[in-house]
């Protein structure tokens, strides 16, 4: 007998290696079997793949809150139960306790309004898109550096040569931190992914999240301090000093916000430019046409978001008693709003399998919509150009013949980890 939709479920959230490799078949079947939305046993879950219906729940964070520490983290994980036995290790019983005073916290992606228009109001400042044009020739070269690193080798692994770097030089560079502490950072941001996506991180993994976020919250109240005393022109600044009506944020509202830049500015970005390469490497047609016409680019970074999103879906809470459709939901149920699945929704676009720049709109949701709408989408979009760009002038890009595929081991988090290409060597640095 084949599988039912829900042990298709159960086995993407076990991480079952074809599905992390391409979920589209069960997202269209789940769409198509339960109009307008299916309750997930296995998830725990209603899952949304509807584009109409996620956009509904997104934009009503009333009846839909994110105000839930489940809202990014699987609710199922056992970070809890084994952060109880970690708490009686000596020398983690502090971390522990300051670990989970902050997962109280309520900071944006983790907010409702009023209190995310208030952090919201505060923060879209640093990413202004004044600041985000001043930074394009500073993405440029960075880009270029990277590249300069294995352009004579006429072959690299794109994946940890280019796109796990670029974003995390940018941010690190647009916070103000000093990039010997590239390796640190890198450190943290992996860790902070530990819990999301995965059912059963380990014990190990789990303390070292809670070691990480410590170190993180120590290293950060330090350099906010210091901004506090004098301000500079960078994003640690603007966190540090931003208020609203004479308001400054909190502690923990600083900290958070500055650990989510982080997490949610690298792993995603990272991905988009994986996928980017990937693409570029493997539809030359594409690639040779987007090489002569450069002004195509922005499209087609548009259609990369929509077609493989980054963050596969996000979970919301019912506050009351509502319905999807015609079913009816109580409260406190939740419902995992699946981004990449909706943008693969005919009612968006027709033919949404195909990768196709020349569509006449897209409005994917692949940054989410409404008032979670992603912060940071100004620099990923930035970084996307730019990584296109950089990747279209590696003459002749391939997919090398050794190249394997392998995803992030999560189900919310949706990527390649490794890109083998080659194309035609050039240039170079000395010492490489
Ligand atoms: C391709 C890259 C990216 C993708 C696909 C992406 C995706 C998303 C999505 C889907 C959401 C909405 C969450 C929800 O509705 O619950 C979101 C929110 C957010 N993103 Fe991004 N993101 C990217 C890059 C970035 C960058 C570069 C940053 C920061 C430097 C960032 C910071 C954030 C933050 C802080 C939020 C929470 C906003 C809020 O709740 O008000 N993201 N992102």
């Amino acid at each position: 007998m084949a599988d039912s939709l829900d042990d298709r479920i159960q086995r993407l959230l076990d991480r079952d290696e074809d599905l992390l490799a391409s979920p589209w078949q069960l997202f269209d079947d789940v769409r198509e079997a339960s109009e307008p939305a299916f309750y997930s046993g296995a998830m725990g879950a209603w899952v949304i793949t509807s584009y109409q219906l996620l956009h509904d729940i997104v934009v009503d964070p009333e009846t839909w809150s994110n105000r839930s520490p489940t809202a990014t983290y699987d609710f199922r994980n056992p970070v809890a139960d084994h952060a109880a036995a970690i708490a009686r290790e000596p020398d983690m019983a502090e971390a522990v306790s300051r670990f989970r005073s902050r997962n109280r916290g309520r900071v944006l992606n983790t907010a409702d309004p009023p209190e995310h228009v208030r952090q919201r109001r505060a923060l879209n400042r640093a990413f202004r898109p004044a600041r985000l044009r001043a930074l394009e020739p500073e993405v440029i070269s960075v880009s270029d550096q990277l590249v300069a690193g294995f352009a004579h080798r006429g072959r690299a692994d794109l994946f940890r040569e280019y796109a796990v770097l670029l974003p995390m030089v940018m941010i690190s560079r647009m916070l103000g931190v000093p990039e010997l502490e590239l390796g640190k950072f890198k450190g943290w941001s992996d860790d902070f992914a530990i819990p999301i996506g995965r059912a059963n991180p380990s014990r190990d993994e789990v303390r070292s999240y809670i070691r990480s976020e410590s170190e993180f919250e120590d290293y950060f109240s330090a350099m906010i301090e210091q901004r506090q005393a004098e301000p500079r022109s960078d994003l640690i600044s603007d966190v540090a000093n931003a208020e609203v009506d004479g308001e400054p944020l909190t502690h923990e509202e600083r900290i958070t916000a500055l650990r989510q830049f982080l997490l949610a500015g690298n792993e995603t970005t990272t991905t988009l430019l994986a996928n980017i390469g990937h693409r570029l490497a493997t539809d030359h047609e594409l690639r040779d046409r987007l090489a002569e016409d450069r002004d195509l680019v922005p499209a087609f970074v548009e259609e990369a978001l929509r077609h493989e999103a980054p963050v596969t879906g996000l979970f919301r809470v019912a506050t009351r008693d509502t319905q999807l459709g015609d079913k009816p939901v109580a409260k406190g149920e939740f419902a995992w709003v699946a981004f990449a699945a909706a943008n693969r929704d005919p009612e968006l676009c027709p033919m949404p399998d195909r990768f196709d720049i020349d569509r006449d709109s897209n409005d994917h949701v692949a940054f989410g919509y409404g008032e979670h709408y992603c912060i940071g989408q100004g620099l990923a979009r930035l970084e996307g150009k730019v990584g296109t760009n950089a990747m279209l002038d590696l003459p002749n890009l391939t997919l090398a013949d050794d190249h394997t595929y392998n995803y992030m081991d999560s189900y919310i988090l949706r990527g390649l980890t490794q890109l083998l290409v080659t194309f035609d060597p050039f240039g170079g640095t000395l010492g490489n």
